[in-house]
């Protein structure tokens, strides 16, 4: 078999788990009423038949103060017919198991979508929201308890095998817990004993309440990584008294929202939180989750045959691949569609208010509404350009019955997305194209390589329908200099085409490839970890000199934009940790600068109406980039039937490639 240890069975509590593979909650915004509803069940049914062995839906509100209607509610009995029959169902797919996790966001509730302000431990405002709380009452916190307790009884009667207390990420329980946000003179605030008491009371009217065989597990925080917080110390402490108050297992995750650590991007490397499960597991004798970019099998399966945690959450990987632990079993690797890490169709959603999906998934949360029907009639399809939207068509088109082959005019396929895994800390976006690839050629897709359509070659091979996925390339800079001999293009730099020469380098254009492009030049001379790791262990060199050696590199970097906002084109939970990443590598940010010229000496620029000078012995251009479209009008021209597709259409993201890709297939 297979990964043993990640499939072999588990129990938890009174529950028998199949596999060591827990989905963990996540807040999907699929609901506007606080039902369970055909997006949600279909989204659910996907995962369970998929393979994993725990699924932990939600999170559900339990009280309408920490939740609001885009939650899931358990706060009333009106919810539980829909969850009984939801919970019939998944238990009639699959043997995996089904868990609920009860919610109170405390500060973190928005007023404008519960109606009231936010409650928490002490009424200290919040970063994230920009909102202050009220300061619950003891009466309050009694009636909470008993919210949490009836909740719980819901969930046992809607047919779910186990339940999850959030006591993490900074919402309610993580507020009480935390001496940065409970300043409480009472029993609940002041020593760890009493700033646990709250979470504890939860957890043991849960128990009672639902009785002791029904497994019930508490997501922790195994660091909250916020200055004089919760270290794994405390966490420890507060996961034995959980232990000793009837908890089942400990699902550790990081820290809060307002974390200057981050906890999930493609900066964090994959299992570099496992640690803190680890800590935990030292500290108790019951099942313990790690959590956290540990989407990889073998990686999951050496967290847990090191000992350092005894199940794996896969959150965003099991969205980005349903079918992640089926394929693992089957030994199946390369068919794995990979996780990025990326955030931005997933957690990005949820702080825009909108439904979760995946970039690489285009089915992800559209479960029940699309249908990959076979084609009526078998076309000859050419597809121009295998970036992700010709891939994605490609691979679409093929598994419906038609007949497809894919050219590329370079070498290898994947476009731009080699570009972007170039950049510091996305080397794994390669793998989205290395999954594309392989599943485009199982799909029966030939790909051929080196070859540039052209309209001869499309008269040609006379298909009966050409999907035009070229892509895009740099946009010209709208400046004199740019062809100056100490100009390159960010694309050549990262393509490896061209290099850096000199010291003091200029980046022309702050987008998110500008930025990225700029840190990849700061990195330049800094101490690769594997040295880091060296010189430390070794104690060869201070921590100071250490830190200065792996963040200061051989050139003098400066990033300049005509906007007051650079990566302005990223979405917020990636955004601020490359800003962080650029000052921390010392590269020099200069905003609301217009660039007049490229010279001799450097780039010209005119900020606040005076002109300036940014000496310069290389110069970056990341300008931007013009859809290449040429072939698309000349074919449509000549009356071939044409669909275009991504970036060819208008440079955006791959997400849009991908789904675009998606939607031609489906289309032709
Ligand atoms: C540095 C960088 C970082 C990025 N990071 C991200 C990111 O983090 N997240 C994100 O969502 N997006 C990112 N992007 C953007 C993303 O990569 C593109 O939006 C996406 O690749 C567009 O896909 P596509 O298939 O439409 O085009 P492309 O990826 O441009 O692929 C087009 C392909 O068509 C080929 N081609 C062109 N003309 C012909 C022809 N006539 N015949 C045959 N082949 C042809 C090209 O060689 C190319 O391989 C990044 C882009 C860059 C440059
Ligand atoms: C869209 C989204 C919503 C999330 N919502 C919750 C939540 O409501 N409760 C929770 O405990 N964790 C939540 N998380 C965190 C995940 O459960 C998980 O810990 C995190 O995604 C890291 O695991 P992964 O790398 O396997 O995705 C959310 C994550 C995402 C991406
Ligand atoms: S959108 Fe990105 S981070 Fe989210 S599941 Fe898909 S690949 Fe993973």
């Amino acid at each position: 078999m297979h990964f043993p240890m990640l499939f072999s069975p588990i129990r938890i509590g009174s529950l028998t788990v199949k596999n060591r593979i827990a989905m963990p909650s996540m807040g999907l915004m699929y609901t506007h009423d606080g039902r369970m509803n055909e997006r949600f069940r279909h989204f659910y049914f996907e995962r369970a038949r998929g393979g994993a062995g725990l699924l932990i839906t939600g999170p559900y509100a339990v009280d309408k103060a920490g939740g609001g209607p885009v939650l899931l509610g358990l706060d009333e009995d009106k919810f539980v017919p829909d969850l009984k029959e939801f919970n019939r169902e998944i238990h009639a797919i699959s043997d995996a198991k089904i868990a609920c996790q009860l919610f109170h966001s405390g500060r973190y509730s928005l007023s404008f979508m519960t109606g009231e302000q936010c409650v928490s431990a002490s009424a200290i405002p919040s970063k994230l929201t920009g909102e202050t709380p009220r300061a619950l009452t003891i009466e309050e916190i009694e009636e909470l308890v008993g919210k949490f307790a009836s909740a719980a009884v819901r969930a046992r009667e809607a047919g779910f095998d186990a339940v999850e207390v959030l006591a993490c990420t900074g919402y309610l329980l993580s507020q009480f817990l935390s001496p940065i946000t409970n300043i409480r003179t009472d029993r609940y605030g002041g020593s760890l004993e009493n700033r646990m008491r709250f979470p504890l009371e939860v957890v043991t009217a849960v128990r009672r309440a639902v009785g002791k065989d029904f497994p019930l597990l508490v997501r922790v925080a195994g660091n909250d990584f916020m200055p004089e917080s919760h270290t794994n110390r405390e966490a420890r402490l507060f996961c034995k008294a959980l232990e000793q108050a009837g908890v089942d297992a400990i699902n550790v995750t990081g820290g809060w929202h307002e974390t200057r650590v981050p906890q999930l991007t493609y900066a964090v490397p994959p299992g570099a939180f496992v640690y803190l499960a680890r800590g935990i597991k030292e500290a108790v004798g019951i099942p313990v989750l790690a959590s956290n970019r540990l989407g990889w099998p073998p990686l999951a399966e050496k967290t847990l045959r090191e000992g350092c945690a005894d199940m794996i959450c896969m959150g965003r990987p099991l969205i980005a691949d349903p079918y992640l632990p089926q394929k693992a079993l089957e030994g199946r690797l390369e068919d794995i569609v990979p996780c990025m890490g990326c955030n931005e169709v997933c957690f990005d959603h949820v702080f825009m208010g909108q439904p979760v999906g995946c970039m690489l998934n285009p089915m992800a949360g559209r479960e029940g509404e699309i249908k990959l029907l076979a084609a009526a009639k078998p076309k000859k399809v050419l597809v121009a350009g295998a970036g992700p939207a010709g891939l994605m068509a490609a691979l679409t088109a093929a598994r419906r019955g038609h007949h497809v082959v894919l050219f590329e005019a370079a070498h290898s396929p994947g476009g731009q997305v080699l570009l972007g895994a170039a950049t510091p800390d996305k080397a794994d976006f390669a793998r989205i194209v290395d999954a594309l690839v392989r599943q485009a050629r199982s799909a029966g897709v030939t790909i051929r390589t080196g070859v540039t359509v052209d309209s001869d070659l499309v008269e040609a091979e006379n298909p009966d329908v050409v999907v035009v996925a070229t892509g895009a390339k740099p946009a010209p800079a709208p400046f004199p200099g740019a062809d100056h001999p100490k100009v390159r293009l960010a694309w050549d730099i990262l393509s490896g085409r061209a290099f850096v020469e000199g010291k003091r380098v200029v980046v022309v254009g702050g987008s998110a490839t500008g930025c990225e492009t700029a840190l990849k030049i700061a990195q330049e001379g800094t101490l690769d970890p594997e040295t880091l790791a060296f010189l430390f262990l070794h104690q060869a060199e201070d921590v100071e000199t250490l830190r200065d050696m792996a963040t200061r590199g051989t050139r003098e970097v400066t990033v300049v934009d005509l906007l007051p906002r650079l990566a302005s084109n990223m979405a917020r939970t990636t955004r601020w940790v490359l800003l962080k990443d650029l000052k921390t590598y010392h590269v020099r940010m200069v905003t609301d600068a217009k660039v007049t010229a490229v010279t001799d000496r450097g780039v010209e620029i005119e900020r606040n109406g005076q002109p300036e000078i940014l000496e310069a012995d290389t110069v970056v251009l990341a300008t931007g980039a013009r859809p290449c479209n040429d072939l698309y009008d000349t074919l449509q021209a000549a009356g071939r039937n044409v669909l275009l597709v991504g970036d060819a259409k208008q440079p955006r993201r791959i997400v849009e490639a991908i789904q675009e890709g998606f939607a031609a297939g489906l289309e032709i």
